[in-house]
This record gives structure tokens, C-alpha cells and sequence, in this order.
């Protein structure tokens, strides 16, 4: 690790994801009983304006049934199974997410809010996470540092959004190409990170002193491989997002 650094913060990818079903509160709970220092989710509208925590466009991967997030209603999915075989789950809202991560008393945790575009609703999205931010009492962190939710997006419009209405609230471009996060993009819209793939980051380990200097933090997603979780913690990348936080806590604890 680079002298003076800090390890990096361990954030669960869509909860302990490659131990449980991704985006259930089984999947999160056990993320944040491993330790983990956040919880990463991606949001979705329902037809009626809910935030529901989901990676695809459709529900055809992660549970029983099929079709569009936004052409289904909340009480819809909620008749939907998330879970495994022999634990069902139900769909995960961000407000049960959120509700999860702030009532965990024996530390504080972060959320990393990712909202996915291009999408039907457009910016609703972004002015929906902001509402239920501010009804938690949590859009206006005293500093990005102290912050519990992090948002996060590949669309920069999506960044520039939140900081807009939020000036205090940590925000993440995350994107591929090292030229996108090492160029402009990541200062014209104020992200406070910027968030290479783990490909990227071993094709541009410059990358993360590019950010520092201006100003900005890393997030690197998905590490799951201990070599990567090593890069990390060797070029001083601020959060690493991984399927497996338990794995990763007790690997970095070695470094
Ligand atoms: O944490 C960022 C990462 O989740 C982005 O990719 O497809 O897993 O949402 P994806
Ligand atoms: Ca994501």
C-alpha cells in the first residue's frame, strides 16, 4: 500500500452478491455482518413513481417473472420472487435500503446509489433519489466524507443533476474509457470521484493520482480478483466495490 494511505473502503456490489441473491436485503444484511464500509444498488422507477433496487431493464434475470421495470407497478413486483431456492425474497425498495444501512448501529455505512440511464423517466429518477434522500434526512451531509449516500451514475447529465440540487452530496461518473474520467467530463459536471472499471484501472493506474490531484476520489468496481484488491490498495483507490466484502475485508486487513 502507498505510504500513508489508508486501505480502501470495501463497498458490497448489489449486497454480498456472489453469496446470495443480488439486491436483496438477505444479500445486504450479510454484506454489512461482513463488515463491508458500504452497500452499492442500482435504482429503477416502477410505473408509479417507486425507486426499486434493480440491475436490468427487465425482471427476467433476478426473479420469477418477466418484463420492464417501468411498465410494472410496485405491488406488481412485490409478487415477484428475488430470492434462491428455499428463501424468497421480495423486491427491494431504496427506501428498505436505506432504512437497512442507517439503522445499522455498530458503524456507520455509506450507500452508493447508482442510478441506470438511458431510461424512460429521464431525470424523475435522479429528482425521486434526491426526495427520499432529503425525507431521510441525509441529502445534506455536513461534508462529502461524513456523507451516508453516494450517487453515482455512467451519465454525466445524470452527475450534474444531483449536484446541482445537492451540492453536498458526493456523486461518482463512473465510465470505461480512461480518457472520459481522466478528461473534463468529471469536472464540468463536479463529480467528487471519479469510477474506472477494476480493466480500466489496471490499463490507467495513473488514473487515481490524475483524480487526487484534482481534487477527486476513486471508486473502482467490480474487484473481486485478490490481485486487483492489491492494485487497489497499492495505488490508493478510496472504494472498492466487490461481490464478495467478507473476502475482501479480511484480504486487506493482510496488506
Ligand atoms: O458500481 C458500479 C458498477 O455497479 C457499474 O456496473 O453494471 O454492475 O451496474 P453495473
Ligand atoms: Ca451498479
Amino acid at each position: 500500500m502507498n505510504q500513508g494511505s489508508r486501505a480502501p473502503f470495501v463497498v458490497a456490489h448489489r449486497g454480498a452478491s456472489a453469496a446470495l441473491p443480488e439486491h436483496t436485503l438477505a444479500a445486504y444484511e450479510l454484506a454489512l455482518q461482513e463488515g463491508a464500509d458500504g452497500v452499492e444498488c442500482d435504482v429503477r422507477l416502477t410505473r408509479d413513481g417507486h425507486l426499486v433496487c434493480v440491475h436490468d431493464r427487465t425482471v427476467d434475470r433476478t426473479s420469477s417473472g418477466t418484463g420492464l421495470v417501468s411498465e410494472m407497478s410496485l405491488d406488481e413486483l412485490r409478487e415477484l420472487d428475488f430470492g434462491a431456492e428455499g428463501a424468497p425474497a421480495t423486491v427491494l425498495t431504496l427506501s428498505e435500503l436505506i432504512t437497512l444501512v442507517l439503522d445499522w448501529r455498530t458503524r456507520p455505512t455509506k450507500l452508493f446509489i447508482e442510478t441506470k440511464h438511458p431510461v424512460r423517466y429521464g431525470a424523475l429518477v435522479e429528482n425521486k433519489v434526491l426526495a427520499e434522500l432529503q425525507r431521510f434526512g441525509i441529502a445534506t451531509p455536513a461534508s462529502a466524507d461524513h456523507s451516508r449516500a453516494v450517487v453515482m451514475s455512467f451519465a454525466a447529465t445524470a452527475v450534474w443533476r444531483i449536484r446541482r440540487a445537492a451540492p453536498l452530496l458526493p456523486t461518482v461518473l463512473l465510465g470505461e474509457s480512461s480518457r472520459y474520467l481522466g478528461g473534463s467530463a468529471s469536472t464540468t459536471v463536479g463529480a467528487t470521484a471519479v469510477g474506472p472499471s477494476v480493466r480500466t484501472l489496471r490499463e490507467h493506474p495513473d488514473l487515481v493520482d490524475k483524480a487526487a490531484a484534482a481534487g477527486r476520489a476513486t471508486y473502482c468496481w467490480t474487484v473481486d480478483e485478490p490481485d486487483d484488491v492489491r492494485l487497489c490498495a497499492d495505488l490508493g483507490v478510496s472504494w472498492i466495490a466487490t461481490n464478495h466484502p467478507g473476502r475482501t475485508k479480511a484480504l486487506l486487513a493482510t496488506v
